[in-house]
């Protein structure tokens, strides 16, 4: 049995929250350190550039992410760690792969559908007002960024499970074409994984602007988990546990046996007050050691970038080689 691949990448825009901490970095961690799997891992800067962002704001973007990863533990040794704008072949094989994915698939691509439809909703005449060529051919790039690592299986949020099935829909195209060359990839997603709600109520998304960062100081830490929504039960009367978003983040980072316990204070009323008091305690117990490491890294950048650096090169012995398999399927060669 040939041996699994993972793969998954985190675009660079945005300061890392909760959200992202419980949906995607931890999982990530701990699989790193795990010596009989193959992981890669990466930044995905290129895919940052479709919103057409602020420069210095995807760089600090991706210092912060690189940070947290490293932060929270991930291991560079056992896995690949790396930026991918340092990979040279991915924007090649994404040209490569752009000659072989139907624009009626493009089409279909829930971000680029979402980015039309917020347009309708706004009573724009323009459908595609504000979108580039990169947020429409996105599932492009990251069937490239999957692709050129032959990733068996990607780890990703719900929203993205169409994107890696479009880059297996491309993969196989291109095989019918060109002969078994591409590895066609899973998506890999995590039933138990909790998706967390917000400080307004609805899921905790950079979009929405309604994340709690992970890593700010402890007291604007406090300050963001006292403005998540809550209802106007009163501290006596029994609370609902279903649905309750301080009790989803709670049972993010808390074992069983703590939820239990925390069950019976919602049934005996505590007030939201003394809830969220309790969650920030705990929570910020959890990742302090984290944020003292964070803080440091941040600091000193070039720890960071030697990290991806030694990445790049680890991921590149791979990639290139690659490359020249593919261009040579595909009819570019040398002529003598
Ligand atoms: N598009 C993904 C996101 O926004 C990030 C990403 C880019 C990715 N390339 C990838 C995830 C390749 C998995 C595999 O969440």
């Amino acid at each position: 049995m040939t041996q699994e691949i993972y793969l998954t990448g985190i675009t660079t825009t945005g300061t890392p929250h909760i959200g992202n901490y419980v949906g995607a970095i931890r999982p990530s961690v701990v699989a790193s350190k795990d010596a009989n799997k193959r992981n890669y891992y990466f930044l995905a800067d290129f895919h940052a550039l479709a919103k057409n962002e602020d420069p210095d704001k995807i760089n600090q973007s991706t210092l912060e992410i690189a940070a947290a990863w490293l932060a929270l533990g991930m291991d560079t040794n056992n896995s690949v760690f790396y930026r991918q704008s340092d990979i040279p072949e991915i924007p090649e094989l994404t040209w490569i792969l752009t000659s072989m994915a139907a624009k009626g698939l493009m089409n279909r691509a829930h971000s680029y559908k979402a980015a039309v439809q917020s347009n309708i909703d706004g009573g724009n005449k323009d459908l595609d007002k504000g979108i580039t060529m990169a947020l429409y051919s996105y599932p492009i790039l990251m069937a490239a960024d999957i692709l050129i690592f032959k990733a068996t299986k990607v780890p990703v949020g719900r929203d993205q499970k169409q994107h890696v099935e479009m880059a297996r829909d491309i993969a196989q195209r291109f095989n019918h074409h060109y002969g078994d060359v591409l590895v066609l990839p899973e998506p890999l997603i995590d039933e138990h994984t909790a998706v967390l709600v917000g400080l307004d109520g609805r899921k905790m998304s950079k979009s929405y602007k309604n994340t709690i960062p992970l890593f700010v100081p402890e007291k604007k830490f406090r300050k963001l988990i006292m403005k998540i929504k809550t209802n106007s039960l009163e501290p006596g009367e029994a609370k609902d546990i279903e649905g309750n978003a301080l009790y989803d983040i709670y049972k993010a980072f808390a074992t069983p046996e703590e939820m239990a316990a925390i069950e019976r204070q919602y049934a005996e009323g505590i007030g939201w007050g003394a809830m969220k008091q309790q969650l920030f305690e705990y929570i910020n117990d959890h990742i302090s050691p984290a944020r003292a490491e964070y803080n440091r890294l941040i600091a000193d950048p070039s720890i960071i970038e030697e990290e991806l650096q030694k990445g790049a090169v680890r991921a590149r012995e791979v990639s290139a080689p690659y490359m020249d398999q593919i261009r040579s399927a595909i009819g570019i060669r040398k002529l003598g």
